[in-house]
């Protein structure tokens, strides 16, 4: 059965939710079999797939192309697009023909668009004008220039990060994903905003938890933050995979006849 975005916000308090990356078709239908309520699909195909140092140089055109892919795989899980850097914070109409297009375009659920209290006006319109948004605070990659890749919101900092989730709920989010915080922050911002929070990096007293794919499966060897638990060394795999056809093809050994015609 579909998940729409009020399914995800009433399993608040009754059920924890598993959310993963996804960013191609063949991978979306697995995660969707796993039976995974929702699917990101986040500009960390940037770096995962695109190559990139940072989510700064992902594009509408990016993001289009992948989450249509997911789309076209996906049977139950709700699928959410992250709207790309400068795709909504030059000004609100251009925010909301943006997140429509990943609607009526790419076939998204969703969106997803970092920041906080800043946004609540423009996530309101989109939610009013029925686009489901999803919230992001805390470490936010489009603000690396600005922020690093720190962990967010101790100290005083952490008063903020409360006021920002609850404008987001208060402007219509239906769930918000709370990145890189001390677990015991988000435990308070867990407990005092009406939607799901979803943490990657931020303790287990979220209402879910999301990972990047790649993290998950051990296929992006370039950093690995100490929040990932690696579930599949399949970068190790694939290397093996590959390294064993290579040398079947030069000793003459694939292919056998069971795989040629006669
Ligand atoms: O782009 C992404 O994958 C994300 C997750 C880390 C939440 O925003």
């Amino acid at each position: 059965m579909k998940i729409t975005p009020n399914r995800i916000r009433a399993l608040k308090n009754h059920a924890r939710i598993p959310a993963l990356t996804a960013y191609d078709h063949a991978t979306a239908k697995l995660v969707d079999a796993a039976g995974i309520p929702l699917i990101l699909v986040g500009d960390s195909l940037g770096m995962t797939v695109l190559g990139f140092s940072s989510t700064l140089p992902v594009s509408m055109e990016h993001m289009l192309h992948h989450t249509a892919a997911v789309a076209r795989g996906v049977e139950n899980a709700l699928v959410v697009a992250d709207m790309p850097f400068l795709t909504y914070q030059v000004n609100d109409d251009e925010a909301v023909r943006n997140a429509g297009r990943f609607l009526q375009e790419a076939g998204a659920d969703a969106v997803k668009l970092e920041g906080g209290a800043e946004r609540a006006g423009l996530i309101a319109r989109l939610v009013q004008n029925g686009i489901p948004v999803m919230g992001h605070i805390g470490l936010t990659p489009q603000s690396v220039k600005e922020l690093g890749y720190k962990v967010q919101g101790r100290g005083p900092a952490g008063a903020k990060m409360l006021a920002d989730a609850k404008a987001l709920a208060d402007a219509g989010v239906f769930a918000i994903v709370l990145e890189a915080c001390p677990a015991t922050l988000a435990r308070d911002i867990t407990a005092s905003v009406s939607v799901p929070t979803i943490g990657i990096g931020a303790g287990k007293e979220c209402d879910g938890q999301i990972l990047v794919l790649h993290d998950m499966l051990g296929m992006f060897s370039e950093f690995t933050p100490k929040f990932v638990k690696v579930y599949a060394q399949l970068g190790e795999e694939m290397k093996k995979a590959f390294a064993a056809y290579a040398e079947e093809v030069r000793e003459g050994e694939f292919p056998g006849p069971e795989h040629s015609y006669d």
